[in-house]
């Protein structure tokens, strides 16, 4: 739907419905979540796959009123096999967004064409700078005065495809790994839920120019 309002054309629709991918402590999970349930993201966390037993994310999607999916990526002997057990869970639950969340896995050509391309990732760097593991780490090796993390949308090669948002974070003198770790959480924590609304905004608006 397309309103006018003030001058402004503002689109309004059904409120997507979100797939969260967590290897991890779901920190961002969390905040995606709290996001969604102050109203200050419109959206539906309607499923949430994770890869690692006794990870932190399934307590968060729990709290969160989700019950994960649990897929060990171990089980599984070609990595597109994995990938189309996570699509075809995400798929049942009617995801429409996948958004990665300390997501350690790469994804292939097949599941991103599942979802059109709406797969959105987080990364604790200014990309394209400090790819890949240990980008915080690689960050203070190579002296750098600002970092900071990114929201990009999802291409076949790691850590790459179009960027949404990017918060800058300073690197302080005497900052450890996770003294800057925990600055740049908090920033991936309120860039996330609001990068995820601008990518559904614009993913609709350019739906509904062409349409
Ligand atoms: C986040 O900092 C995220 O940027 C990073 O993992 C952390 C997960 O924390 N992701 C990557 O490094 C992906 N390349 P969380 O589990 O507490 O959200």
């Amino acid at each position: 739907m397309l309103l006018s309002l003030g001058g402004c054309e503002e689109i309004v629709g059904e409120r997507p419905r979100l797939g969260v991918l967590a290897s991890g402590a779901g920190s961002n999970l969390g905040a995606i979540a709290g996001a969604i349930a102050a109203g200050e993201l419109d959206a539906t966390l309607s499923a949430v796959v994770c890869n690692v037993e006794g990870a932190g994310a399934i307590g968060r999607a729990r709290e969160a009123g989700v019950e994960p999916a649990l897929i060990r990526h171990g089980g599984f002997e070609r990595r597109a096999d994995f990938d189309a057990a996570v699509a075809d869970a995400l798929r049942a639950s009617g995801v429409e967004w996948v958004v990665m969340a300390g997501w350690m896995r790469l994804v292939g050509r097949e599941f991103l064409e599942a979802f059109d391309g709406r797969v959105l990732n987080i990364h604790p760097s200014l990309l394209p700078s400090f790819k890949g593991l240990r980008a915080i780490e690689q960050a203070l090796d190579a002296g750098v005065a600002i970092t900071g993390c990114t929201v990009h949308e999802v291409a076949e090669n790691m850590d790459s495809g179009p960027i949404v948002a990017q918060a800058a974070v300073a690197v302080r003198p005497g900052d450890d790994a996770s003294a800057l770790r925990a600055r740049i959480q908090r920033a991936e924590h309120a860039l996330y839920p609001r990068a995820i609304a601008a990518a559904v905004a614009a993913d609709r608006a350019k739906t509904t120019h062409q349409g």
